[in-house]
Protein backbone atom coordinates (compact mmCIF):
# COMPACT_ATOMS: atom_id res chain seq x y z
CA UNK A 1 0.00 0.00 0.00
CA UNK A 2 3.17 2.44 0.50
CA UNK A 3 4.22 1.76 -2.52
CA UNK A 4 0.87 1.94 -4.31
CA UNK A 5 0.63 5.48 -2.17
CA UNK A 6 4.43 6.59 -4.50
CA UNK A 7 6.70 5.77 -2.09
CA UNK A 8 10.46 4.04 -2.36
CA UNK A 9 10.16 1.25 -0.01
CA UNK A 10 12.46 -1.30 1.65
CA UNK A 11 11.41 -4.16 2.85
CA UNK A 12 12.84 -6.20 6.12
CA UNK A 13 12.62 -9.43 7.71
CA UNK A 14 15.41 -12.12 9.11
CA UNK A 15 14.62 -14.24 5.68
CA UNK A 16 15.71 -13.42 2.54
CA UNK A 17 12.68 -15.09 0.49
CA UNK A 18 9.49 -13.36 1.69
CA UNK A 19 10.94 -10.19 1.75
CA UNK A 20 12.78 -10.36 -1.95
CA UNK A 21 8.85 -11.99 -3.09
CA UNK A 22 7.41 -8.82 -1.35
CA UNK A 23 10.18 -6.11 -3.35
CA UNK A 24 9.37 -8.33 -6.45
CA UNK A 25 5.83 -7.92 -6.36
CA UNK A 26 6.10 -4.03 -5.62
CA UNK A 27 8.91 -3.85 -9.15
CA UNK A 28 6.16 -5.96 -10.84
CA UNK A 29 3.60 -3.54 -10.22
CA UNK A 30 5.34 -0.59 -11.43
CA UNK A 31 6.90 0.66 -8.02
CA UNK A 32 10.57 1.07 -6.13
CA UNK A 33 11.94 -1.73 -4.10
CA UNK A 34 14.96 -3.50 -2.39
CA UNK A 35 14.55 -5.94 -0.05
CA UNK A 36 17.18 -5.84 2.93
CA UNK A 37 17.77 -8.78 5.16
CA UNK A 38 18.64 -8.66 8.95
CA UNK A 39 17.92 -9.18 12.37
CA UNK A 40 16.64 -5.39 14.12
CA UNK A 41 17.81 -6.91 17.35
CA UNK A 42 21.03 -6.57 15.90
CA UNK A 43 22.85 -2.84 15.80
CA UNK A 44 24.74 -3.92 13.09
CA UNK A 45 22.14 -5.16 10.97
CA UNK A 46 20.03 -2.12 11.72
CA UNK A 47 23.02 0.11 10.61
CA UNK A 48 23.35 -1.57 7.21
CA UNK A 49 19.48 -1.44 6.95
CA UNK A 50 19.08 2.49 6.70
CA UNK A 51 22.96 3.29 5.58
CA UNK A 52 21.77 0.62 2.42
CA UNK A 53 18.47 3.12 2.27
CA UNK A 54 20.17 6.27 2.01
CA UNK A 55 22.45 5.28 -0.34
CA UNK A 56 20.02 3.86 -2.80
CA UNK A 57 16.96 6.20 -2.09
CA UNK A 58 18.98 9.12 -0.98
CA UNK A 59 16.69 10.09 2.02
CA UNK A 60 14.73 8.51 4.32
CA UNK A 61 11.18 9.69 5.40
CA UNK A 62 9.21 7.22 7.22
CA UNK A 63 10.37 4.19 9.46
CA UNK A 64 7.48 1.72 10.22
CA UNK A 65 8.83 -0.38 13.34
CA UNK A 66 6.88 -3.70 12.45
CA UNK A 67 8.37 -6.41 13.46
CA UNK A 68 7.34 -9.04 15.98
CA UNK A 69 7.16 -11.66 17.88
CA UNK A 70 4.78 -13.68 19.86
CA UNK A 71 6.48 -16.97 21.27
CA UNK A 72 4.57 -17.09 24.33
CA UNK A 73 0.82 -16.66 25.22
CA UNK A 74 1.03 -17.48 29.01
CA UNK A 75 0.83 -15.67 32.47
CA UNK A 76 3.93 -14.43 34.09
CA UNK A 77 4.28 -17.66 36.08
CA UNK A 78 4.21 -19.68 33.04
CA UNK A 79 5.66 -18.00 30.90
CA UNK A 80 9.90 -18.90 30.82
CA UNK A 81 12.83 -16.98 31.08
CA UNK A 82 13.89 -16.82 27.74
CA UNK A 83 10.80 -16.51 25.67
CA UNK A 84 10.23 -13.16 28.29
CA UNK A 85 14.09 -11.80 26.64
CA UNK A 86 13.25 -12.55 23.61
CA UNK A 87 9.95 -10.92 23.18
CA UNK A 88 11.12 -7.98 24.74
CA UNK A 89 14.29 -7.88 22.57
CA UNK A 90 11.75 -8.11 19.70
CA UNK A 91 9.25 -6.13 20.16
CA UNK A 92 10.60 -2.95 22.15
CA UNK A 93 14.06 -3.21 22.12
CA UNK A 94 13.89 -3.14 17.93
CA UNK A 95 11.95 0.04 18.39
CA UNK A 96 14.27 1.63 20.48
CA UNK A 97 17.64 0.27 18.18
CA UNK A 98 15.58 1.36 14.96
CA UNK A 99 14.70 4.66 16.13
CA UNK A 100 17.97 5.47 17.59
CA UNK A 101 19.69 4.92 14.47
CA UNK A 102 16.91 6.04 11.83
CA UNK A 103 16.87 9.89 13.74
CA UNK A 104 19.49 10.88 12.44
CA UNK A 105 18.04 10.47 8.65
CA UNK A 106 14.58 11.54 10.05
CA UNK A 107 15.66 14.91 11.52
CA UNK A 108 17.12 15.43 8.15
CA UNK A 109 13.79 14.67 6.45
CA UNK A 110 11.54 15.99 8.96
CA UNK A 111 10.32 12.50 8.31
CA UNK A 112 8.12 10.20 11.16
CA UNK A 113 8.04 7.37 12.85
CA UNK A 114 5.31 4.55 13.11
CA UNK A 115 5.33 2.07 15.68
CA UNK A 116 3.23 -1.18 15.44
CA UNK A 117 2.08 -2.04 18.88
CA UNK A 118 -1.14 -3.75 19.83
CA UNK A 119 -4.34 -3.37 21.75
CA UNK A 120 -2.64 -6.24 24.09
CA UNK A 121 -0.35 -2.68 24.86
CA UNK A 122 -3.32 -0.48 25.53
CA UNK A 123 -5.35 -3.05 27.88
CA UNK A 124 -4.87 -6.09 30.17
CA UNK A 125 -4.97 -9.26 28.21
CA UNK A 126 -5.14 -13.05 29.80
CA UNK A 127 -1.88 -15.03 29.12
CA UNK A 128 0.24 -12.25 27.11
CA UNK A 129 2.04 -11.27 29.94
CA UNK A 130 5.32 -10.94 27.70
CA UNK A 131 3.56 -9.52 24.66
CA UNK A 132 1.30 -7.23 26.69
CA UNK A 133 4.41 -5.44 28.45
CA UNK A 134 5.79 -5.33 25.03
CA UNK A 135 3.66 -3.61 23.73
CA UNK A 136 2.48 -1.29 26.29
CA UNK A 137 6.44 -0.60 26.18
CA UNK A 138 6.29 0.18 22.32
CA UNK A 139 2.79 2.88 23.16
CA UNK A 140 4.65 4.81 25.62
CA UNK A 141 7.72 4.97 23.81
CA UNK A 142 6.09 6.41 21.32
CA UNK A 143 4.42 9.15 23.22
CA UNK A 144 7.80 10.21 24.42
CA UNK A 145 9.45 10.00 21.26
CA UNK A 146 7.12 12.08 19.90
CA UNK A 147 7.17 14.74 22.16
CA UNK A 148 11.38 14.74 22.21
CA UNK A 149 11.12 14.58 18.39
CA UNK A 150 8.27 17.24 17.98
CA UNK A 151 10.91 20.29 18.32
CA UNK A 152 12.86 18.79 15.62
CA UNK A 153 9.68 18.15 13.55
CA UNK A 154 9.97 14.69 13.47
CA UNK A 155 6.62 12.90 14.04
CA UNK A 156 5.99 9.38 15.96
CA UNK A 157 2.79 7.47 16.31
CA UNK A 158 1.75 3.81 16.60
CA UNK A 159 -1.14 1.78 15.92
CA UNK A 160 -2.92 -0.30 17.62
CA UNK A 161 -4.50 -3.49 16.05
CA UNK A 162 -6.77 -6.39 17.63
CA UNK A 163 -6.99 -9.60 15.90
CA UNK A 164 -5.30 -9.72 12.21
CA UNK A 165 -5.76 -12.76 10.18
CA UNK A 166 -1.49 -13.16 9.67
CA UNK A 167 0.96 -15.85 10.17
CA UNK A 168 1.81 -14.60 13.68
CA UNK A 169 -1.45 -15.92 14.93
CA UNK A 170 -2.36 -18.54 12.01
CA UNK A 171 -1.24 -21.37 14.01
CA UNK A 172 -3.00 -20.34 17.47
CA UNK A 173 -6.71 -19.47 15.22
CA UNK A 174 -6.71 -22.76 13.63
CA UNK A 175 -6.36 -24.42 16.82
CA UNK A 176 -9.08 -22.30 17.99
CA UNK A 177 -10.96 -23.48 15.62
CA UNK A 178 -10.48 -26.79 15.89
CA UNK A 179 -11.31 -26.37 19.86
CA UNK A 180 -14.80 -25.01 18.27
CA UNK A 181 -13.82 -21.65 20.33
CA UNK A 182 -12.94 -19.09 16.96
CA UNK A 183 -16.57 -17.66 17.64
CA UNK A 184 -15.39 -16.38 21.05
CA UNK A 185 -12.61 -14.59 19.81
CA UNK A 186 -14.55 -12.99 17.11
CA UNK A 187 -16.90 -11.89 19.68
CA UNK A 188 -14.42 -9.74 21.20
CA UNK A 189 -14.66 -7.22 18.47
CA UNK A 190 -17.85 -5.65 18.39
CA UNK A 191 -17.91 -4.82 14.40
CA UNK A 192 -18.15 -9.13 14.47
CA UNK A 193 -15.10 -9.93 12.52
CA UNK A 194 -11.03 -9.74 12.66
CA UNK A 195 -9.25 -7.13 10.72
CA UNK A 196 -7.19 -7.81 7.37
CA UNK A 197 -3.76 -6.74 7.12
CA UNK A 198 -5.73 -4.09 4.44
CA UNK A 199 -7.53 -2.69 7.46
CA UNK A 200 -4.12 -1.90 9.67
CA UNK A 201 -2.55 -0.72 6.20
CA UNK A 202 -4.82 1.56 5.64
CA UNK A 203 -4.39 3.47 9.04
CA UNK A 204 -0.18 3.00 8.99
CA UNK A 205 -0.83 5.10 5.35
CA UNK A 206 -2.79 7.91 6.77
CA UNK A 207 -0.77 8.33 9.70
CA UNK A 208 2.72 8.18 7.92
CA UNK A 209 1.12 10.49 5.23
CA UNK A 210 1.46 14.34 5.13
CA UNK A 211 -1.91 14.67 5.90
CA UNK A 212 -1.07 13.30 9.29
CA UNK A 213 1.26 16.46 9.89
CA UNK A 214 -0.97 17.60 12.66
CA UNK A 215 -0.71 14.08 14.62
CA UNK A 216 1.68 12.99 16.56
CA UNK A 217 1.79 10.78 20.33
CA UNK A 218 -1.08 9.13 19.32
CA UNK A 219 -1.55 5.20 19.99
CA UNK A 220 -4.29 4.36 17.12
CA UNK A 221 -6.60 1.36 18.08
CA UNK A 222 -7.85 -0.73 15.07
CA UNK A 223 -9.47 -2.91 16.30
CA UNK A 224 -13.12 -3.92 15.38
CA UNK A 225 -14.10 -1.51 18.46
CA UNK A 226 -12.28 -4.63 21.07
CA UNK A 227 -10.66 -1.43 23.31
CA UNK A 228 -13.96 0.33 23.37
CA UNK A 229 -15.17 -1.20 26.27
CA UNK A 230 -17.21 -4.38 27.21
CA UNK A 231 -20.39 -5.05 25.21
N1 LIG B 1 -1.69 -9.91 13.50
C1 LIG B 1 -2.20 -9.39 14.63
O1 LIG B 1 -3.27 -9.83 15.11
C2 LIG B 1 -1.51 -8.25 15.32
C3 LIG B 1 -2.23 -7.55 16.32
C4 LIG B 1 -1.61 -6.49 16.97
C5 LIG B 1 -0.31 -6.15 16.66
N2 LIG B 1 0.36 -6.84 15.70
C6 LIG B 1 1.75 -6.45 15.43
O2 LIG B 1 1.89 -6.11 14.06
C7 LIG B 1 3.23 -6.35 13.65
C8 LIG B 1 3.22 -7.18 12.38
O3 LIG B 1 2.72 -8.47 12.71
P1 LIG B 1 2.04 -9.46 11.68
O4 LIG B 1 0.69 -9.74 12.18
O5 LIG B 1 2.19 -8.97 10.29
O6 LIG B 1 2.92 -10.76 11.97
P2 LIG B 1 3.83 -11.62 11.03
O7 LIG B 1 3.09 -11.96 9.78
O8 LIG B 1 4.33 -12.74 11.89
O9 LIG B 1 5.01 -10.64 10.64
C9 LIG B 1 6.03 -10.31 11.54
C10 LIG B 1 7.23 -9.93 10.72
O10 LIG B 1 8.29 -9.53 11.60
C11 LIG B 1 9.50 -10.04 11.09
N3 LIG B 1 10.42 -10.14 12.21
C12 LIG B 1 10.23 -10.75 13.40
N4 LIG B 1 11.31 -10.63 14.16
C13 LIG B 1 12.22 -9.94 13.44
C14 LIG B 1 13.55 -9.51 13.69
N5 LIG B 1 14.17 -9.77 14.85
N6 LIG B 1 14.19 -8.81 12.72
C15 LIG B 1 13.57 -8.53 11.56
N7 LIG B 1 12.32 -8.92 11.27
C16 LIG B 1 11.67 -9.62 12.20
C17 LIG B 1 9.12 -11.40 10.48
O11 LIG B 1 10.00 -11.82 9.46
P3 LIG B 1 11.19 -12.88 9.76
O12 LIG B 1 10.57 -13.98 10.58
O13 LIG B 1 11.64 -13.32 8.40
O14 LIG B 1 12.23 -12.12 10.48
C18 LIG B 1 7.76 -11.06 9.86
O15 LIG B 1 7.90 -10.58 8.55
C19 LIG B 1 3.93 -7.04 14.84
O16 LIG B 1 4.66 -6.09 15.56
C20 LIG B 1 2.77 -7.57 15.66
O17 LIG B 1 3.10 -7.73 17.02
C21 LIG B 1 -0.20 -7.88 15.01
Amino acid sequence: MFAREGASVVVNGRRPEPIEATAKAITEAGGRALAVPGDVTVTKDIQRLIQTTVDTFGQLDILVNNAGIMVSRTSVRDCPEDDWRKTIDANLTSVFLCSKHALPELIKSRGNILNLSSIAGLMGTPNRAAYGASKAGVALLTRGMALDYAPHGVRVNALCPAFVETEINRDYLAELRRRGEYDTVVKRHPLGFLGQPDDVAYAAVYLASDEARWVTGVALPVDGGMGAGTT
